[in-house]
């Protein structure tokens, strides 16, 4: 199985940004934790960050082909980007919504997802622990649909 963990606007700069919020970790960090998960469940994953919402989209496309399985943290896009919410619809690759931060312990404008509804699930308020979560959620939805 190949899987893709995409991570949105202001991700690079987890471990410097509002750390009383996203903790103290890196995306580096993130990231290689995520490797190892991925080693013990025998799996390829590869790892995408962007501050551009085209770039984000341009991936989703290619993961229509190119992995059997999304994982994305859409940061600020999730409340309003239409856009990514298209190009989830539009791929037959199932994609698995995370947020690091509880989202509906916050502001008004974050407790709504525009892509929320076009991914099979979402995790959130979990800190990195949501990613691991979400993978294998994801390998579990495959299984599933391979019964
Ligand atoms: C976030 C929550 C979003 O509201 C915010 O804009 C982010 C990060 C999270 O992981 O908690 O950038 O997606």
């Amino acid at each position: 199985k190949r899987l893709l963990v995409i991570n949105g606007p202001n991700l690079n700069r987890l471990g410097v940004r509002e750390p009383g919020i996203y903790g103290g970790e890196t995306l580096a960090t993130l990231e290689s934790g995520l490797q190892l998960v991925a080693e013990r469940e025998g799996i390829n994953l590869e790892t995408f960050q962007s501050n551009h919402e085209g770039a984000i989209i341009d991936q989703l496309h290619a993961a229509d082909t190119d992995y059997d399985g999304v994982i994305i943290n859409p940061g600020a896009f999730t409340h309003y980007s239409y856009a990514i919410r298209d190009a989830i619809a539009g791929i037959s690759t199932p994609v698995l919504e995370v947020h690091i931060s509880n989202v509906h312990a916050r502001e008004e404008f974050r407790h709504h997802s525009v892509t929320a509804p076009v991914s099979i699930g979402q995790i959130v308020g979990l800190g990195f622990y949501g990613y691991e979560l979400g993978l294998l959620a994801m390998l579990q939805h495959l299984r599933g649909k391979e019964n």
